[in-house]
């Protein structure tokens, strides 16, 4: 696929059929993946992969949490008070998915959409990324953030659909328990991995982006 077209063309994709990505191809994803920058070429991040019984009982244990409302406890700190010119692209993004899925009749309300997180979409696969407790965590995530979209872009370019999705890690504490060589790191993304459903509202509201002149400052 033409490199922009790639760019353009990925968006977060929240409904999957159940047809399993083969092993191989996973890999595939991961092996071009992992040529991302990273501080001094540390590469100083992990990823698991979830398929199969361990990621339905990683399900079951997440719904089961998200149904007892367990607090959120995020490793990472998250922003409580965003800029207003940020806070009113998430309003713009509400709005738009709120209008597809109503003309299509399904809920909008946060409950329905955190019981499509909790389960994960309908996805057979969700991958986790972390890093070591010991590294400062601005830069680890910044280096996981450049793996995760190479992910998110080799995956879309093979046809698959993605979501960077950071619920699906807000307790931390079962994903140290469930998954082996978890312990002392710490989670910054998930990202669901599969086939989407192409015509499903959840995968086709509009999204737009802020005017490139809102962010560029041009000095010479
Ligand atoms: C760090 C991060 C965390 C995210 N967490 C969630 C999440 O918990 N649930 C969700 O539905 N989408 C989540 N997203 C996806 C964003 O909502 C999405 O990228 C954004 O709305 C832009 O839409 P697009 O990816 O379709 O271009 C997350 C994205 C990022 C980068």
């Amino acid at each position: 696929m033409e490199f922009d077209s790639v760019i353009r063309g990925r968006r977060s994709i929240r409904a999957y059929t159940n047809e399993a990505v083969p092993e191989g191809l996973i890999r595939e994803i991961l092996d071009a993946a992992r040529w991302a920058p990273s501080w001094r070429n540390t590469q100083a991040w992990n990823v698991w992969v979830l398929t199969g019984e361990a990621l339905q009982r990683y399900r079951d244990e997440f719904r089961a949490a998200v149904e007892r409302d367990d607090p959120a406890a995020l490793d990472l700190p998250a922003t409580a008070e965003w800029p207003q010119a940020c806070s009113a692209r998430t309003a713009a993004l509400m709005k738009s998915r709120a209008a597809t899925l109503d003309a299509a009749g399904e809920p909008t309300d946060p409950a329905a959409a955190l019981a499509r997180m909790a389960d994960l979409f309908g996805a057979p696969c969700l991958l986790v990324f972390g890093f070591d407790d010991c590294l400062a965590e601005a830069y680890a995530s910044f280096d996981s953030g450049s793996f995760v979209q190479n992910v998110c872009l080799a995956a879309y370019d093979r046809g698959l659909g993605t979501c960077i999705v950071a619920t699906v890690i807000r307790y931390p504490d079962l994903l140290r328990r469930l998954l082996p060589g978890a312990e002392g790191k710490r989670f910054v993304v998930s990202v669901t991995l599969g086939s989407p459903v192409a015509e499903s509202p959840a995968n086709t509201f509009a999204r737009s982006r802020a005017d490139l002149d809102e962010l560029v400052t041009w000095v010479s």
